[in-house]
């Protein structure tokens, strides 16, 4: 079976994470599981990994594809933020290494059905885990006018925040916006003629401002990068592959703060703080996939990989 997503920068993600072949590694994001299975096949006989995602049909999906990898193999349905719970369920204290390849699937964009893309035409939902609350659909036509600027801005970073949701309100108040499509056509038609011919779609960044606000996206990071550090062994590793600068930054910031000794103003005469440097970062700058990787998948373009050892 064809499995619709391409692995980006596997080789390298292979590289830095297992150091330790005999040893329990997490992929916190197994989506269609490219990277797991890569992650699998470098481990030895004693080596496990365990797998989760939010999304069950990727549950269903990779447990398919990974099969070939025998009972060394769990993948549950969870998100990476409870991570410590699930380790703790399976009774495992730390792991070995750690990959998180954020946001969404080529297969959710493509063929989940539930409006990722701007262009098809799907119900508005856009939640990775359909059990929870609050899709795309209720935030469009329920939120007030400056929340749903506020999540454009901030999670999309979208210039046109305040005309976008401004339309949204009027178009709502004759009658709900119900799919993708039609909300992509409303964005559309506020944008000059000169934007409507540019590569990038002018919904591009009003979606990705709506699904980080209905998955909780950056919340979730947040969550598990305060708890990481107790779920590695010493020398074990993070890897996380970003997409977009909102969360590289919040990786970035963690890892620079988790590699910094004190952090006492300079003139206190001793360290009041007692920080200790807790990760050495394998590298400084987030490393980016080739120009051949890129023409030959061009979810690449805009990854970043960074990686750092618990020390
Ligand atoms: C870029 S894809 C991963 C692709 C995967 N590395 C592969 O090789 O097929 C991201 C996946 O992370 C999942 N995801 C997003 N947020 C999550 C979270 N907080 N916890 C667990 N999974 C999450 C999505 O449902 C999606 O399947």
């Amino acid at each position: 079976m064809e499995y619709p997503h391409k692995p980006v920068l596997v080789e390298e993600i292979v590289k830095y994470l297992v150091a330790i072949p005999d040893g329990t590694y997490v992929d916190g994001t197994v989506g269609m599981g490219g990277h797991s299975l890569a992650i699998g096949m470098a481990l030895t006989g004693k080596g496990r990994l365990v797998c989760l995602d939010l999304d069950p049909d990727a549950v269903r999906l990779s447990r398919q594809r990974l099969a070939v990898l025998g009972k060394r193999v769990f993948v549950i349905k969870a998100g990476f933020s409870e991570l410590d719970r699930v380790l703790g369920d399976l009774g495992v204290k730390q792991v070995e290494g750690v990959l998180l390849d954020l946001g969404m699937s080529s297969y959710q964009l493509e063929m989940s059905g539930r409006g990722f893309s701007f262009r098809r035409e799907e119900p508005l939902d856009m939640r990775m885990d359909p059990e929870k609350m609050q899709t795309a659909h209720h935030l469009v036509n329920n939120l007030p006018v400056r929340e749903l600027e506020a999540i454009l801005k901030d999670y999309g970073e979208e210039r046109r925040a305040k005309s976008i949701s401004r339309a949204i309100v009027k178009a709502r108040t004759t009658k709900p916006v119900e799919t993708s499509l039609q909300l992509a056509e409303l964005i559309k038609s506020i944008f000059p003629p000169s934007f409507r011919s540019r590569a990038r779609h002018p919904a591009t960044r009003t979606f990705q401002a709506l699904r980080i606000a209905v998955n909780k996206e950056l919340q979730n990071l947040e969550t598990f990068l305060n708890r990481i550090p107790t779920m590695l062994v010493k020398g074990g590793r993070l890897v996380v592959l970003s997409y977009h600068s909102l969360e590289d930054r919040l990786v970035k910031q963690a890892m620079v703060h988790w590699e910094r000794r004190c952090t006492c103003p300079p003139d206190f005469p001793d360290c009041v703080c007692g920080k200790v440097p807790l990760f050495r970062r394998l590298f400084k700058r987030g490393l980016r996939a080739s120009q051949g990787e890129v023409e030959e998948n061009p979810r690449a373009r805009s990854a970043i990989l960074r990686a750092a050892e618990r020390i």
